[in-house]
């Protein structure tokens, strides 16, 4: 992960004296009612912005996750400046919201906006206790925050070549489309103007935006890139999310499953995110369970073309082999990466003989403290995040420290502690 830049200029990041001690007295009240707060928000919010609605996950929104995220965002940096949360990884947190920001365009205009609106529901929902003093402390922890934000997110636009004020977004025609499962499809996409795609680092993903149609408006979602870095198409691979217990199915997925044929635009963002997969050059731990072996698949197509000698473990979770998208090009890239070990644990793994794979195929659920670790071993995790915390503390306590650890979650938020 390396240095956290965030602390080398923590000396010039700080609350006044005045605004600390206030907000140091109120973080209590605000943090106990941080989700009220932030639910409030986006009433209010979208109320008055009704267009900035296409730009939130309707899902996440539903249910109560990116409430949650916001929330313990501003709330944890509050008590990041008044000296309450020693230890917490502010670099990786604030790194992690631009690079998602970033995909999703978000402007250095739009930043007043949230904060007017997040500091009137503060006063909605504390009342009286909201002093004029103690909104004026709580606006400057919010602008400290969005300038934080604002700094990255322009460093972030430059390096993608994309103007101040945006847009991010670039027309991409569908080259391909694979069935890789049942309830996998993998889309190759090339830049509709006839342009280079560009390189990318494995780990990075795209914002695709998408119209619902029948006038049910935009949505946007993240999607991890899963083909080589530096190909003339890239590639995602995504999961049809069922609707299971009484909740819908999901939204884009089942609109790319059903809808979205070779010939057809998508409009992406370039690609962002702050995690590359491939480690530091040492030996390599992929550890995947479900759709999350997508930036492991990156990691190691690029891999295999760049550093084919490297040391390298993939440990792969999933309900059978007939669910296991994208195994079929196991094999090849085995070929390419002769130290590469494959592990597999299989929920039900009756035919799941290996070959041509050569993997170490256990029936059953994922056991973490059976997954080989070598001295040195960087690694990486995506999957859900229970799946990840259990591997996380089993790593740790097999004595990889907890900064070569890097993990993707596939949603808002990131693996407490
Ligand atoms: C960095 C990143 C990388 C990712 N990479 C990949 C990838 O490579 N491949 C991939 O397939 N996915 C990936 N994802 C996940 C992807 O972005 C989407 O979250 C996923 O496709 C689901 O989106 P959806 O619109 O289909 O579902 P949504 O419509 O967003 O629904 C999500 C969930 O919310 C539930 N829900 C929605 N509305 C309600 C409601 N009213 N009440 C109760 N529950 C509700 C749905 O039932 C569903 O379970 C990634 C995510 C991130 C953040
Ligand atoms: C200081 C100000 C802000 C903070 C602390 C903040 C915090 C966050 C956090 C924590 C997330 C979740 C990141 C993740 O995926 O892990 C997020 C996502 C997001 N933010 Fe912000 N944000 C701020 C300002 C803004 C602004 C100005 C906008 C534009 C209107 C915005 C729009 C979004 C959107 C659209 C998402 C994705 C929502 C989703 O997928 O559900 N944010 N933000």
């Amino acid at each position: 992960m390396g240095a956290d830049p965030f602390d080398a200029q923590k000396e010039t990041i700080v609350l006044s004296e005045t605004s600390t001690a206030v907000v140091s007295a109120t973080l209590p009240a605000v943090r106990s009612h941080g989700e009220a707060i932030t639910g409030r928000f986006y009433r209010r919010m979208f109320d008055a912005h009704p267009d900035l609605l296409d730009l939130f996950n309707r899902g996440n929104q539903a249910t109560g996750q990116q409430k949650a995220a916001l929330a313990a965002a501003v709330v944890a940096y509050a008590g990041h400046l008044t000296g309450d949360t020693a230890g917490t990884p502010w670099g990786q947190i604030l790194d992690r919201i631009a690079h998602k920001h970033a995909s999703l365009g978000i402007t250095a205009t739009q930043y007043p906006i949230v904060g007017r609106h997040l500091l009137a529901a503060v006063g909605d929902v504390l009342g009286d206790a909201v002093t004029p003093p103690v909104a004026a402390a709580w606006d400057e922890v919010y602008w400290l925050l969005a300038c934080e934000l604002i700094a990255r997110e322009a460093r972030l636009y430059a390096g993608a070549g994309v103007p101040e004020g945006g847009p991010v977004w670039r027309d991409w025609r569908v080259t391909g489309r694979v069935r890789e499962t049942a309830d996998v499809v993998s889309f190759t996409l090339a830049p509709a103007d006839g342009g280079p795609p560009g390189d990318f680092v494995p780990g990075r993903y795209v914002s695709v935006a998408v119209d619902l149609g029948r006038g049910r408006g935009q949505q946007i979602r993240q999607y991890s890139l899963s083909g080589r870095p530096g190909a003339d198409e890239w590639r995602i691979t995504v999961k049809r999310v069922r609707g299971e217990g009484g909740a819908p199915p999901g939204l884009v997925s089942g609109h790319l499953h059903d809808r979205v044929d070779v010939g057809d635009t998508l409009r992406l963002s370039p690609a962002f995110g702050e995690v590359d997969a491939t480690g530091d050059g040492g030996p390599l731990l992929l550890v995947s369970a479900g759709i999350g072996l997508t930036p492991a698949m990156a990691a190691l197509a690029h891999l295999a073309e760049k550093d084919p000698d490297r040391e390298v473990t993939l440990a792969h979770a999933d309900r059978a082999a007939s669910t296991h998208a994208l195994r079929h090009e196991l094999p090849a890239l085995q070929e390419r990466l002769p130290n590469l070990a494959v592990h597999l644990w299989y929920e039900d793994a009756a035919g799941a003989e290996p070959s041509p794979l050569k993997a170490h195929v256990t029936a059953g659920l994922v056991d973490p403290d059976r997954i080989p670790v070598t001295a040195g071993t960087a690694a990486h995790l995506c999957g859900p995040i229970a799946f990840m915390n259990l591997v996380r503390g089993s790593l740790v306590r097999r004595g990889v420290p907890a900064g070569r650890i890097a993990y993707e979650v596939f949603g808002p938020g990131m693996l407490p502690g």
